[in-house]
């Protein structure tokens, strides 16, 4: 198990490139099972959830293979549709396999995911989606056993724009007869990245980044190529850890209008921030002050994943900073940590208030969650004397070197087992 050990205080000075974003490349390598062929995923980063879903798609017969950044799959040898648990629970996004298995085999069985524990996580809105397209669908002790002759085209109005319960019906829909219009879909730019690679592939879907998406069921191209967006989290996180342990970094392979929510609340916290094509460069030689309320919501508002981070760099402003997080019911596992270093943080259900304090003390804390790790890492950054944190092993999920990287911008920071 490893542990992450940094020295507080000291300031960050550097360029980040950021890399391809997770939430991206999950649903790219589930959706490359529509190819028939073989996909060349781009920027892909290297990521314990990658070596999850490739595990996965091993499973079913594909041939992965991975040249740095880049990763093939080849997807004409599919011959299972099964999951078994113990590759289901390695994380949430291996739910998106069905909509995909469904698509190419017409038949799926899976059990529950797994995932960050952040409350509860059902499926049942992927569910009723598929079973309005004709999927019948049995659900015993944890199985999911999913059968359809033949999915049909239909119109489905999402209660909740789901991420994943979007991703889902895109990838079941493209293979089916007749068309299918989701309404009230999920409006993420992962969304619309999903959404050129099946253009890649020749399937017709529109609407991506709308709340109205449609896809024609049709054919496929077999080989063909793709580059995942920056993640704009990791971008994200970045900017946290630069306003919490102050100094300028320049991120590149970035786009900012993916993460306005965010720079403007960093703006709001006294730093100074300028917007290229591709880069944000931030200057965080200010003190911070507190900010107006920070409020969770589908995409364009405030991202969830973002929350914990810039909760960490909120925790030495002047003020009192209010969060209410109203995506998931269990987000703020982080704040018992962030109080071990000496942060005045109160929870109310889906609200925390957040007391800045003079100075964050170093502290052995424990990262219980893939964003709530990298919260208690920006925490550290800004904090005097030495943090140890381990649980790393959610942080290593979602974040490709992130020691590397803060090393490099001049962290006195330290990854060992
Ligand atoms: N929900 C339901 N029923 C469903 C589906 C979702 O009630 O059938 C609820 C969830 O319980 C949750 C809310 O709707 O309270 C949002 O869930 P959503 O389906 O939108 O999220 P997701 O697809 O499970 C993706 C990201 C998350 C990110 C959320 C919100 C991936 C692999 N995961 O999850 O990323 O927080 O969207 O933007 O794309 C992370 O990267 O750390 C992470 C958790």
């Amino acid at each position: 198990m490893s542990i992450i050990r940094i020295d507080g205080g000291r300031r960050l000075y550097g360029t980040v490139s950021v890399h391809g974003a997770k939430n991206s490349v999950l649903p790219i390598m589930a959706a490359a099972l529509l190819a028939c062929g073989e996909t060349v995923i781009h920027n892909c980063p290297n990521l314990s959830d990658v070596d999850a879903a490739t595990r996965i798609l091993v499973h079913l017969g594909c041939i992965v293979n991975r040249e740095g950044a880049k990763v093939y799959v080849d997807s004409k040898t599919l011959t299972r549709s099964d999951i078994p648990h113990e590759l289901m629970r390695e994380m949430r996004s291996s739910v998106i396999f069905l909509g995909a298995i469904m698509a190419r085999l017409g038949e799926a069985v899976l059990s529950l995911p797994g995932g960050c524990e952040l409350g509860p996580r059902p499926i049942d809105l992927h569910l009723s989606a598929l079973r309005a397209m004709g999927a019948e669908i049995d659900e015993e002790g944890g199985n999911i056993v999913c059968k359809a002759k033949s999915l049909k085209g239909c119109r489905i109005n999402l209660a909740f724009p789901s991420v994943g319960a979007t991703e889902n019906v895109m990838l079941a829909a493209a293979k089916c007869a007749g068309t299918t219009i989701i309404t009230n879909a999920a409006c993420e730019p992962e969304i619309w990245d999903l959404q050129s690679y099946m253009r890649r592939l020749g399937i017709k879907v529109h609407g991506a980044g709308t709340s109205i998406i449609t896809i024609e069921g049709c054919g496929q191209k077999g080989n063909t190529e793709h580059w995942v967006i920056p993640d704009r989290i990791v971008a994200a996180t970045y900017m946290a850890c630069a306003a919490s342990s102050g100094g300028m970094i320049e991120l590149t392979n970035v786009y900012p209008g993916h993460i306005l929510a965010v720079t403007e609340t960093l703006e709001e916290m006294g730093c100074e921030i300028k917007t290229g094509s591709d880069t944000i460069l931030i200057n965080a030689d200010k003190p911070r002050k507190a900010v107006k309320p920070i409020i969770t919501k589908p995409y364009p508002g405030f991202p969830t994943d973002a929350q914990p981070p810039v909760m960490a760099a909120s925790l030495t402003a002047d003020g009192t900073t209010v969060f209410v997080e109203n995506i998931f019911e269990n987000r703020y596992r982080h704040v018992a940590e962030l109080r071990r270093m000496g942060a005045d943080i109160k929870t109310e259900g889906r609200v925390a208030i957040v007391s800045g304090v003079k100075k964050l003390h170093g502290a052995p804390i424990t990262s219980t969650d893939l964003r709530g790790g990298a919260s208690l890492l920006v925490a550290a950054l800004g904090a005097e004397g030495i943090t140890e944190i381990s649980g790393v092993a959610h942080i290593d999920r979602g974040y490709d070197d992130i020691t590397g990287v803060l090393e490099s911008l001049g962290a006195d920071i330290l990854k060992f087992d």
